[in-house]
């Protein structure tokens, strides 16, 4: 089964080519960081727009990749949300059309899947049940996957998401947008000098709480701007903070992996998102699992933020579910649609 996937849920337009046979044939990307740059975080109309510009072209373009034309694609898998709406509503209702016209099947995806299943794209994946991390702009959870569609909560962010934190903190000293990726080059610099907070790290649970982070991390650059003769901060303190801060998020997230994995039984540990990209994070998780005799799985860095490859493959797995189970069938529906801003990843079922 050849299944096109669309991803248009935020400042990314991600369109891929999955074959149930032979795996990923072909993505595509195109991010729109650069536009919303100067405006320090995304412009939600800016997307849509820009998403209705790409959405075809790069289909085109993995269609070419594959040496596959549209009438060779048996159903389309679109991400239907959380996200924002006009952006969902771009990617929803090309792919409805797309499979009009052409008679097949569509999925609906939720992003937080795509992400979740996103570390089972690469070679030698885990086998359910696993634990999985997702930390990205909007969400730090852990859950229990049991199977596609089967996922318990079992721990989430109080407050702000790790993302969110590492944005927040770029903002304060000064860094570009999207955060994370300048605080790791910046921590690359930076020394032990400080200490913050490891907000709820003892709470015996596997919530976080990010919030106070970000205060802790106000307060410290103020403190030191205050202290120097121009109320600047100079390049080495920049790096000293965002050296600490990385090793706060490293350590707190590090940590309630572990009890996660303690507490469920279970030895295999999937991390997905954003955040997940981070290597001081990645090098952490890595030593921590060994150490138990556990493993950890991430997808390839370009497949940790948003991608149409995690759509694919979600939608590709649900259509694969929806065949085996006779109570479905794959014929086209009336391709009437609808996205879901807002969509709790607990309330999805199995395919
Ligand atoms: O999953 P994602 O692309 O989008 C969603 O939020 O769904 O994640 C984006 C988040 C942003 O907050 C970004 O700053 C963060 O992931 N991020 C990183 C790194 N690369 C991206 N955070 C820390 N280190 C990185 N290398
Ligand atoms: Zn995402």
């Amino acid at each position: 089964m050849l299944i096109l996937g669309f991803e248009s849920s935020c400042d990314e337009t991600g369109i891929a080519l999955y074959d149930t046979d032979h795996g990923l044939l072909a993505h595509a990307l195109h991010s729109q960081v650069a536009m919303h740059a100067e405006y320090g975080g995304v412009v939600p109309e800016l997307a849509s727009r820009d998403h209705i510009r790409r959405a075809l072209p790069l289909t085109q373009n993995v269609l070419d990749q594959a040496g596959k034309t549209l009438q060779d694609i048996d159903g389309i898998a679109y991400t239907q949300g959380p996200g924002l709406s006009g952006a969902l509503l771009v990617g929803t209702s090309i792919a409805q059309a797309l499979a009009f016209s052409l008679n097949i099947p569509t999925v609906a995806v939720h992003h937080l899947e795509g992400h979740l299943l996103a570390p089972l794209l690469e070679a030698n994946p885990p086998e359910f049940p696993f634990v999985a991390l997702l930390v990205s702009g909007g969400h730090t959870q852990l859950m229990r996957v049991t199977a596609i569609g089967d996922y318990e909560l079992l721990g989430d962010t109080l407050d702000d998401a790790a993302g969110e934190a590492f944005d927040k903190t770029a903002k304060l000293l000064g860094l570009g947008y999207p955060g994370g990726p300048a605080v790791a080059q910046l921590a690359a610099s930076g020394k032990p000098r400080f200490k913050l907070p490891r907000p709820l790290i003892h709470s015996g649970d596997l919530n976080f709480s990010f919030s106070g982070l970000k205060t802790a991390v106000l307060t410290l650059a103020t403190k030191n701007a205050l202290a120097s003769p121009d109320n600047m901060l100079d390049f080495q303190t920049k790096a000293d903070i965002a050296y600490e801060f990385q090793e706060a998020v490293t350590e707190i997230l590090t940590l309630k992996c572990m009890t996660a994995l303690r507490q469920t039984g279970l030895n295999n540990l999937v991390v997905s998102g954003g955040v997940g990209a981070n290597t001081r994070l990645r090098q952490s998780l890595t030593a921590a699992t060994k150490k138990r005799l556990c493993k950890v799985h991430y997808p390839r860095l370009e497949f940790c933020t948003d991608n149409g490859a995690m759509i694919a493959f979600a939608g590709a797995m649900r259509f694969k579910a929806m065949q085996l189970n006779t109570s479905h069938n794959l014929a086209p529906d009336n391709y009437s649609f609808s996205v879901k801003p807002r969509w709790d990843l607990a309330e999805l079922q199995k395919p």
